[in-house]
């Protein structure tokens, strides 16, 4: 049961989620700016994420029998209250005090998912109890894959431990991208920000865990070669090698996050993927990779309906979930716009861009002639040439 979320105390100029960008600026320092807004390169591949929603145009069915209508979802067998979830983002203290363990919460109160970033800012467990604590939410561990196997078994023996209900793992930013408006700001953590996760116990003080990273690598550098990248930095990269590796050593469904290919999707799901996220990393790894609402038709073709397809990326208004529907997702993730609620107005900021999403969606498909998820198609869209099925 969706429950709506007081609104005492948004201002009135918030009408919509895009509206929280100019608060979250006002209220973060330009380090954590530059980290959170920034993107790779010339910042294209973010801006066409959202140009493909812009350009998808709605052909709605009039006076169909809507009621009783919702956008409720089930998704690796659990129900969701709509198919909205929020992203991993690292280090959500650096936005908000509470981070991490303020988005779980609000995610848990709502009943919507929140999927875990392996560089959050407050321990797997502690985010875990905060949403036990708004209800027991749903809740998904994503890993970056580490050199060592056994801190990638810790990891995943902790998530399970601490009621995690699927991993995601992030395959499409093996190396940071060349984000130059963080290099223009000289981005740092601030101190006491921390991937805490990736802490061992005989080194308290090994912080951020890119330090972890690195003493790896130069165990790892046999033979160095000239390249930072290909003798460096892609000896922590993950192969379809670790994909395997890692669908044998958890029972958890493992869902495999930046995939933009439909033969990767194809071959992640032939070796036991559960699931995939169509998503460019929010442009922030390699620019000029194409709009993943773009990319989604051709991999939703080749798939089959055999997993469920998750979309990210550019996602503002519940017009645009509808469409990455139509388009063959199954669900949705927040990034950006989830953190810059968390930043302008903590929990109930994030509870409020939720709710806006949802209350979008029900609109657009009410709108539209659509009485549940499963109804939304490309019949929908006016200049989908692929337009599959008559409702
Ligand atoms: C991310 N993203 C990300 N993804 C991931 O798998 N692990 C991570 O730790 C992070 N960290 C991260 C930090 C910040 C500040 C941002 C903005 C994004 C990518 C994220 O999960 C998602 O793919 C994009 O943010 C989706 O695009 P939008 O919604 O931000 O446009
Ligand atoms: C990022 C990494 C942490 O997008 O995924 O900043």
């Amino acid at each position: 049961m969706f429950m709506a979320p007081p609104l005492d105390g948004i201002p009135r100029d918030i009408a919509a989620v895009a509206d929280y960008a100019a608060y979250a600026r006002r209220r973060l320092d330009d380090n954590a700016w530059a980290y959170l807004d920034g993107a790779a390169g010339d910042e294209l591949t973010r801006a066409w994420n959202r140009a493909a929603f812009d350009r998808r145009v709605l052909l709605p069915r009039v006076m169909a029998d809507v009621v009783g209508g919702h956008c409720r979802t089930t998704l690796f067998g659990r129900e969701y209250p709509c198919p909205i979830l929020l992203a991993p983002v690292a280090w959500q203290k650096l936005f908000h005090p509470d981070g991490e363990l303020a988005a779980a919460y609000t995610a848990a109160v709502l009943g919507v998912g929140m999927v875990l970033s392996t560089l959050a800012s407050s321990s797997l467990e502690e985010v875990a109890a905060a949403a036990q604590q708004g209800g027991n939410g749903p809740r998904w561990f994503q890993l970056y894959l580490q050199p060592e196997r056994a801190l990638n078994e810790d990891l995943i023996r902790r998530a399970e431990a601490a009621g995690y209900e699927a991993i995601v793992f992030t395959v499409d930013a093996p190396l940071n991208g060349i984000r130059n408006r963080e290099q223009r700001a000289g981005f740092q953590l601030p101190p006491g920000i921390e991937a805490v996760n990736l802490r061992r116990p005989q080194d308290p003080k090994d912080h951020q865990g890119f330090a972890l990273r690195e003493r790896s690598l130069a165990e790892k550098r046999k033979r160095r070669g000239p390249s930072n990248v290909f003798d460096d930095l892609m000896h922590c990269a993950p192969t379809w090698k670790d994909l395997d590796w890692l669908l044998a050593a958890t029972r958890l469904p493992v869902i495999v996050k930046g995939i933009l290919h439909p033969d990767d999707a194809l071959r992640a799901v032939d070796m036991g993927a559960a699931g995939i996220v169509v998503s460019n990393h929010g442009g922030r790894t390699l620019d000029t990779l194409p709009a993943s609402l773009d990319v989604l038709p051709a991999i939703a073709d080749r798939l089959l309906g055999r997993v469920p397809i998750l979309l990210d990326g550019g996602i503002q208004r519940g017009s645009d979930i509808f469409k990455a529907i139509a388009l063959g997702a199954s669900a949705v993730l927040i990034g950006r716009p989830y953190i810059h609620a968390l930043a302008a107005a903590g929990p109930l900021g994030v509870a409020h861009v939720i709710r806006l999403l949802h209350d979008e969606l029900e609109a657009t498909m009410a709108l539209c002639g659509v009485a549940r998820l499963e109804q939304i198609s490309t019949a929908y869209l006016y200049d989908n040439p692929t337009r599959r099925t008559e409702p």
